[in-house]
């Protein structure tokens, strides 16, 4: 989500800069290798992360530092010190993470360290066998990319009554109702991704209920998923206005990319409504 350009500031930390400089508790922003850099130390641990947040740019330096993880100071994405793994989101991707050495009282930032892939391991005893996700905002797609993340190779369904990918919604009123942000910057993921982690997103699938003894839901369309965990994740729905002139041509509700496009280029003003 965030490709702005970065400009460097702070210390060349391939130089190196004074142990003494790196407050134990601290974060301390600089630039190695062309990137900015976050270097961080906790009593003789000393860590280098990508410097900005993966979400929408935030600052990391600015950041909150809990044991060994960085809070963003913009929306709170949480990310690992020890390998730039994203841990709690609205960042869905990692930051990147470097090799850090202290020689002769000085710290220096190395060569950046590979990602560390995640092994999909078997069902193991006690995981659910298949995993149901009602709902494909937000909150259901990060629940199916962490349970990737942490290697749960079970069957994955997604049903969204949307008729698009989950996506950015908080962008469909700001970046991309004002034209700034293209169409293909706001889903959450590209189509292929959900192909490539084995999720079965199912697009246009309204639930009508819940069958909790046989563990299945039912699609209005009456098809049925069998289920061994299942997550509700289905947001909330606009407040309706109820005033007069509520129902005038040009008071809109925008909620879904597919409700944005249309709207796009209408001649009118736009309201948007925070759910409840
Ligand atoms: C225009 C707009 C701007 C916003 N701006 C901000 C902002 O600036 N800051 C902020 O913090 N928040 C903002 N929000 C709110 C934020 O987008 C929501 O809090 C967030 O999207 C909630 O995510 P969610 O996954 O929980 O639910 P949702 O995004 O609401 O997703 C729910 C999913 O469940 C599906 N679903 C529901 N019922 C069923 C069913 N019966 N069967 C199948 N699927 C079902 C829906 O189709 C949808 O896919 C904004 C919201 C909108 C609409
Ligand atoms: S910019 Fe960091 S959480 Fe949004």
């Amino acid at each position: 989500m965030n490709d702005t350009k970065n400009k460097l500031s702070g210390p060349d930390f391939v130089k190196g800069v004074a142990l003494s400089k790196v407050v134990d508790g601290a974060m301390l922003l600089g630039h190695a290798h062309g990137d900015p850099v976050l270097l961080a130390r906790r009593g003789d641990e000393l860590f280098a992360i990508g410097a900005i947040c993966t979400h929408y740019g935030g600052p990391l330096a600015d950041g909150l530092l809990v044991d060994d993880t960085v809070r963003c100071p913009w929306h709170h994405a949480c990310f690992s010190l020890r390998t730039g793994g994203v841990l709690r989101a609205p960042a869905l991707d990692p930051v990147s993470c470097w090799r850090v050495e202290q020689r002769d009282g000085s710290v220096y930032v190395r060569e950046k360290l590979a990602r560390t892939k995640h092994q999909h391991s078997p069902v193991t005893a006690g995981a659910p066998k298949a995993v149901v996700i009602l709902g494909g905002g937000a909150a259901g797609n990060a629940a199916a990319e962490t349970l990737r993340r942490e290697g749960y190779s079970g069957p994955i369904t997604m049903l969204s009554a949307d008729a698009s990918v989950p996506c950015d919604r908080p962008n469909l009123s700001k970046g991309f109702l004002a034209g700034a942000a293209s169409a293909e910057s706001n889903p959450l993921r590209p189509p292929a991704f959900y192909l490539e982690h084995s999720i079965d997103l199912k697009l246009g699938a309204p639930v009508a209920s819940v069958d909790t003894k046989s563990r299945h839901v039912q699609l209005v369309d009456g098809s049925r998923h069998a289920y061994d965990a299942l997550l509700l994740a289905t947001g909330a729905e606009p407040v309706r206005l109820d005033v007069p002139g509520a129902a005038l041509r040009h008071v809109h509700y925008l909620r879904t990319l597919a409700e944005r496009a249309s709207r796009r280029d209408a001649p009118s003003r736009h309201h948007s409504h925070f759910h409840r």
